[in-house]
């Protein structure tokens, strides 16, 4: 019979529950991973107390709050606030999504926040996406040409320009890629939902001359074929985009290719 070992640092521990903060009446729980790979020590799961009174709506208003307000050491990633940035992904109660436009009225009690899920970590809630980015890299995410620039610019119909929607809306979050079970197994080969989302924006652009060497690049059995269309890309899409669709899109135009 195969035997699988965990890592050692799969096991969570319990953490320190902080105290709560006095004199507050409209508490909420929040446990919050922590882990710093540098420690030696495990991960572990620290309890705080947020005064919901004193606190902004949302679930990174409390984790800010608790960092200004409990404990300065908690690490986490944010910049625009208003789900833009796409910084402060996160999995919280078991689904990734944004701190910052989901309220902490969403979650039941107590919420347990963790960073995306099958990541390398570098320090509690912060995610390497070293490897994330990489593969948006190879994708080549810009407009590839041979004909001379015009010397104004590209021009593009209505309806061409509409051919982008739904793809051009793509943060890099990490959320899709992080929820796809073929990703969690395969990441260093497979490319993931957010990248052949890009690779399909640029595909559907009408300026774009490199459609057969892109679709080339892609044509590899793990870099796409490993999409099983699961669809959890779908489901956790905080910008509502759809990766499944653009992956299919982009075996219809292989399999057209090979007919
Ligand atoms: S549809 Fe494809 S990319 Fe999306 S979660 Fe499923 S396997 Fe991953
Ligand atoms: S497709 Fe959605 S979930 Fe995936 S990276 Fe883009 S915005 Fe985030
Ligand atoms: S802080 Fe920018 S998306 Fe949340």
């Amino acid at each position: 019979m195969v035997s699988f070992t965990l890592p050692k640092n799969s096991r969570v521990r319990d953490g320190k529950v902080w105290p709560k903060p006095e004199g507050a009446s409209n508490l909420k729980e929040f446990r919050i991973y922590r882990y710093d790979p540098d420690s030696g020590e495990n991960p572990r799961l620290d309890t705080y107390f947020v005064d919901l009174d004193d606190c902004g709506p949302m679930v990174l208003n409390a984790l800010i709050w608790i960092k200004d307000n409990i404990d300065s050491t908690l690490t986490f990633r944010r910049s625009c606030r208003e789900g833009i940035c796409g910084s402060c992904s996160m999995n919280i109660n078991g689904e990734n999504t944004l701190a910052c436009i989901r309220p902490i009225a969403d979650f039941a009690e107590p919420v347990r926040i963790y960073p995306l899920p099958h990541m390398e970590i570098v320090k509690d809630l912060v995610p390497d996406l070293t490897l994330f980015y990489a593969q948006h890299r190879l994708i080549e995410p810009w407009l590839k040409t041979d004909t001379p620039a015009p010397e104004r610019e590209w021009p593009q119909s209505k309806e061409d320009r509409a051919k982008l929607d739904g793809l051009y809306e793509c943060i890099l979050c990490a959320c899709c890629s992080t929820s796809c079970p073929s990703y969690w197994w395969n990441q260093e080969r497979y490319l993931g939902p957010a990248a052949l989302l890009q690779a399909w924006r640029w595909i559907s652009d009408s300026r774009d001359e490199a459609t057969g060497e892109r679709l080339d690049q892609l044509d590899d059995p793990f870099r796409l074929y490993r999409c099983h269309t699961i669809m959890n890309c779908v489901r956790v899409c905080p910008k509502g985009l759809n990766p499944a669709k653009a992956i299919a899109g982009i075996k219809r135009l292989l399999a057209n290719r090979k007919a």
